[in-house]
């Protein structure tokens, strides 16, 4: 495994291996079940293995999370190993011990001390959680009655914000007619205007406001919506405050953008991916809330004597049940992912991650400034953290739709000669590369790479392009 981890680095990012080829390998597979062959078990192993995309290799800047951390990734292992489930003390005793300290250490990293915490099973996990908590909040009898009939709640997030609020609000039966997707300003962030004017709108129109959901590192740009005047607005119309800091979160750690989160505290709700830019293995997540009695009041429900026993059996069988965490979730069986993240907070320390963040800044910075200097380079949105959005603008191209295609195609080229991987999404209609810096194990060189990569595949394809037209 350790050598599979090492190769992991090595090599290209990826192998780009056929849907039809990988599905006739794992067809030839299956007829060989029943064999009880380990030949055929670490044959899979190592296939499997090749034909993964190489996520902690430095040419990898695909997705918000990369690399691979060893502390990390033994809890990982010895997880699975011990196989067990987060509910109950009584079946992961020392699990539920350091899920507790783990989540006491967090609160204290980000200046929540005070709050509730619980590990979910992530980020739209988490934006889901906060929905409930929202709803049993101003209808106390929302775990009896659902919705009072009439009623008409309104959930305001952002038009940047990620698609998991909306699924958050298909799963609740509120549905997507409850959205209210408030406009950005030009640097990504809700526009303030906007929102108080869809708040008045609706509240004159017997609407409910119900929740405001402020993003804090949105997934394209990496914007930060204004907490401080969010929660503002959020008082005044006596809504939840949700913050989803699934990717932005660890800034709280940087020493030059930690200010970005300053003002968390004046949220009900906050979530966070360790499994983003931290750099624990997927899936590994919090959801924290300024409300003590918000996990409760929501989730606790239904005949649970099977699993969760009462004092008197405790007493009887000489078991402390006053620390199962399963009572409070919304999930029965959970994996302890509190593991993996604790060995890596024990190896590396609140000043590791400190260095860490800071140098995927410093690093972004470097990005930027390569950009500027690039004639055929231009950045496409402000830069506020590790997300960098930018794309090629070949001299005698002008046409947005030809410049999609342009960029488009140079990035897939690069993915298919398994030189880089790098994202691309849509800001407003035009087409934008976004490069993550993600991977603590990533160099200034190892940039440097990706953009001599990037204008190398560019220049060719510039080459092809003026011919055929
Ligand atoms: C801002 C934001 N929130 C939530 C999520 C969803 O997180 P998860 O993949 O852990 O469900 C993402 C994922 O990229 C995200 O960028």
């Amino acid at each position: 495994m350790s050598d599979h981890a090492r190769r992991r680095k090595q090599g290209p990012v990826n192998q780009q291996p056929s849907y039809t080829d990988l599905q006739q390998a794992v067809t030839n597979q299956s007829s060989l079940a029943g064999k009880k062959s380990w030949n055929l078990i670490w044959d899979v192993v190592d296939s499997y293995l090749d034909n993964s995309v190489k996520t902690a290799h430095p040419q990898y800047f695909n997705q918000l999370w990369a690399g691979q951390s060893d502390p990390a990734m033994i809890g990982a292992i010895v997880e699975v190993i011990s196989n067990t489930s987060m509910y109950t003390f009584e079946v992961a005793p020392l699990a539920t011990v350091i899920e507790n300290e783990l989540i006491s250490v967090f609160r204290q990293h980000l200046g929540l001390e005070t709050w509730a915490a619980q590990m979910t099973t992530g980020g739209s996990n988490s934006n889901f959680l906060a929905l409930l908590l929202a709803l049993h909040r101003r209808f106390p009898d929302y775990q009896q009655t659902g919705l009072p009939a009439g009623t008409k709640p309104r959930v305001y997030i952002s038009a940047d914000a990620h698609y998991s609020m909306e699924k958050a609000l298909m799963m609740s039966g509120l549905g997507l007619h409850a959205a209210v997707k408030v406009a950005v300003d030009e640097n990504g962030a809700m526009d303030m205007q906007e929102l108080h004017r869809h708040l008045q709108q609706d509240t004159n129109d017997g609407h409910k406001p119900l929740l405001i959901v402020g993003t804090a590192g949105t997934t394209v740009r990496g914007a930060f919506d204004p907490i401080e005047d969010i929660a503002d607005a959020a008082r005044r119309h006596n809504c939840w405050f949700h913050i989803d800091a699934a990717w932005g979160g660890a800034i709280r750690y940087s020493t030059s953008q930690g200010a970005l989160l300053k003002s968390i505290d004046q949220a009900d709700s906050f979530s966070w991916d360790a499994h983003k830019m931290l750099g624990v293995p997927l899936m590994c997540s919090m959801l924290f809330t300024k409300q003590h009695d918000a996990f409760r009041n929501a989730f606790r429900l239904g005949d649970t004597s099977y699993i969760f026993h009462d004092a008197i059996d405790a007493n009887e069988q000489s078991i402390d049940t006053n620390h199962d965490l399963g009572p409070d979730s919304l999930q029965c069986g959970r994996r302890v992912d509190a593991l993996k993240m604790w060995l890596e907070f024990l190896f590396y320390g609140k000043e590791g991650f400190q260095r860490r963040i800071d140098q995927f800044l410093d690093l972004s910075a470097l990005a930027e400034q390569r950009i500027a200097t690039e004639p055929e380079l231009e950045l496409q949105a402000p830069r506020w953290i590790n997300n960098i959005c930018f794309r090629s603008k070949p001299e005698g191209i002008s046409d947005e739709q030809e410049l999609n295609q342009f960029n488009q195609k140079v990035r897939q080229s690069l993915m298919q000669s398994g030189k880089s991987m790098v994202n691309q999404a849509y800001l407003n209609q035009a087409l934008t590369i976004r490069l993550i810096i993600a991977n603590k194990d990533v160099t200034e060189s190892d940039i440097s790479q990706f953009f001599d990569n990037w204008i190398a595949e560019a220049s060719e394809l510039k080459r092809e392009w003026h011919y055929e037209s």
